[in-house]
């Protein structure tokens, strides 16, 4: 099974390109299902169909999914649900908000991760396509089975023995509900998903990230902090789509400082994200909106490509830690040390070999190291960073 996950910031194309993607794939004959995990819901008005929070067949070999999280809630969530909400009621809110309340940000896109694990397990699909919510929530979410783990492991063991003794002691005479057994146990099976889910997450041969952008310089700004992330989180960014590009032959329409501005923002795309795969998507003169116009941007996107190939399994940047020193490591068209400059500007790192410039927005941890030393290795360039010893904000080094 293939996993296509596409995020970037609001607007960008990131339901038109998945519906596309997922369109161009079920006529290749996969076995395809788009699951859309926004709570602003668009993948139907992309498509032009009804869809709901159940899968829905719409064509040969094609099937979709609006993921609702109250439909999750009364199924998947239920303990989960049941406590939060007798727990706001508890608190003084009204039952209707209390239910509210108990929807936290991203269960779509959790719900919809579990069930690309079932589909996983069932062999249902050869290509699950999703479309995300904005960049930043995303990526908290995508995060989350990696981060989520730490705090599970910690939170769970010291909540189950609080609630065991509560329920012992104090529990009988609090206002305040207890979570019950079945929430723990809840709670238990979810963490032993998330682990399976981070595993299917970060293995490049099922799992893909692809970053939708347009050339608009604080669409590429946002991008690249995504793309930060992303590595950080050992994810594999696998290509990048630039949509609304102005076609070549329509030069002649613009104002040719449009078309400079343009040319601008493509080396600046170059600089940031290096050498991942790039697809291009063309403005289009109307809105994406059917099944005929998905499939023209489909194969303005992929062209002859099966867009459920692996573009690559390398990871274009690693950002990790190795005997106490931070490093990032970037797949660079150089395998040996010729001269690297690097210069680092508050929360941006600039890297130059020869004439070629990767432009790396940092991670906060290493906001406020400095570079230390850069050396290739294995067709890698890894820089190193340490804690500033001076105040010196910005460091050349070799
Ligand atoms: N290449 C294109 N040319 C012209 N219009 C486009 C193109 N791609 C997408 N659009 C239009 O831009 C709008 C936004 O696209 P879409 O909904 O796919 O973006 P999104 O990134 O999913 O947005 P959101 O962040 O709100 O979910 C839609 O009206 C869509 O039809
Ligand atoms: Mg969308």
């Amino acid at each position: 099974m293939r996993l296509i996950i596409y995020t970037g910031k609001g607007g960008v194309g990131k339901t038109s390109v998945s519906a596309a993607t997922a369109l161009k794939c079920a006529r290749l004959g996969y076995r395809t299902i788009v699951m859309s995990t926004d709570s602003a819901h668009s993948l139907a008005d992309s498509l032009d169909l009804e869809l709901s929070g159940e899968v829905r067949k719409i064509e040969k070999n094609l099937d979709a999914i609006e993921v609702d999280v109250l439909y999750e809630m009364e199924h998947r969530w239920k303990e989960i649900e049941k406590y939060f909400s007798d727990f706001m009621e508890s608190q003084g809110l009204d039952p209707i908000s209390a239910k509210e309340m108990a929807v936290f940000p991203g269960m779509e896109l959790m719900s919809a991760l579990f069930y690309v694990e079932d589909f996983y397990k069932e062999g249902k699909y050869d290509v699950v396509v999703m479309d995300t919510a904005p960049t930043a929530d995303t990526m908290r979410l995508l995060s989350f089975p990696e981060v989520g783990d730490y705090y599970f492991d910690k939170f769970y063991r010291i909540m189950r023995n609080m609630v065991k003794l509560a329920r012992a002691t104090v529990g009988k005479f609090m206002s305040t509900p207890l979570p019950s057994n079945e929430l723990m146990d809840d709670l238990e099976h979810i963490r032993d998903r998330l682990k399976f889910v981070r595993e299917i997450l970060q293995n490049p041969e099922t799992t893909s990230i692809r970053l939708v952008m347009n050339p608009e310089r604080m669409v590429i700004n946002e991008t690249k902090r995504a793309f930060t992330y992303l590595s950080l989180y050992n994810l594999t960014v696998e290509a990048i789509v630039i949509n609304r590009l102005i076609p070549e032959n329509l030069y002649s329409r613009y104002p040719k400082e449009k078309i400079s501005e343009q040319d601008r923002y493509m080396d600046m795309i170059h600089e940031s994200f290096g050498e991942v795969k790039q697809l291009k998507g063309y403005l289009f003169t109307t809105e994406v909106l059917g099944k005929d116009s998905l499939t023209v941007l489909g194969d303005m996107v992929f062209g002859k490509d099966d867009p459920s190939q692996i573009y690559s399994t390398e990871k274009s940047m690693i950002i990790y830690r190795e005997k106490g020193q931070d490093i990032i490591s970037l797949k660079l068209p150089y395998t040996e040390k010729s001269e690297v400059e690097l210069y680092k500007s508050n929360d941006v790192l600039i890297v130059r070999v020869g004439w070629y410039k990767r432009s790396v927005s940092l991670p906060y941890a290493l906001v406020k190291k400095q570079t230390s030393k850069a050396e290739f290795k294995n067709g890698r360039l890894l820089v190193y960073f340490e804690e500033v010893k001076d105040d010196a904000k910005s460091k050349k080094a070799e």
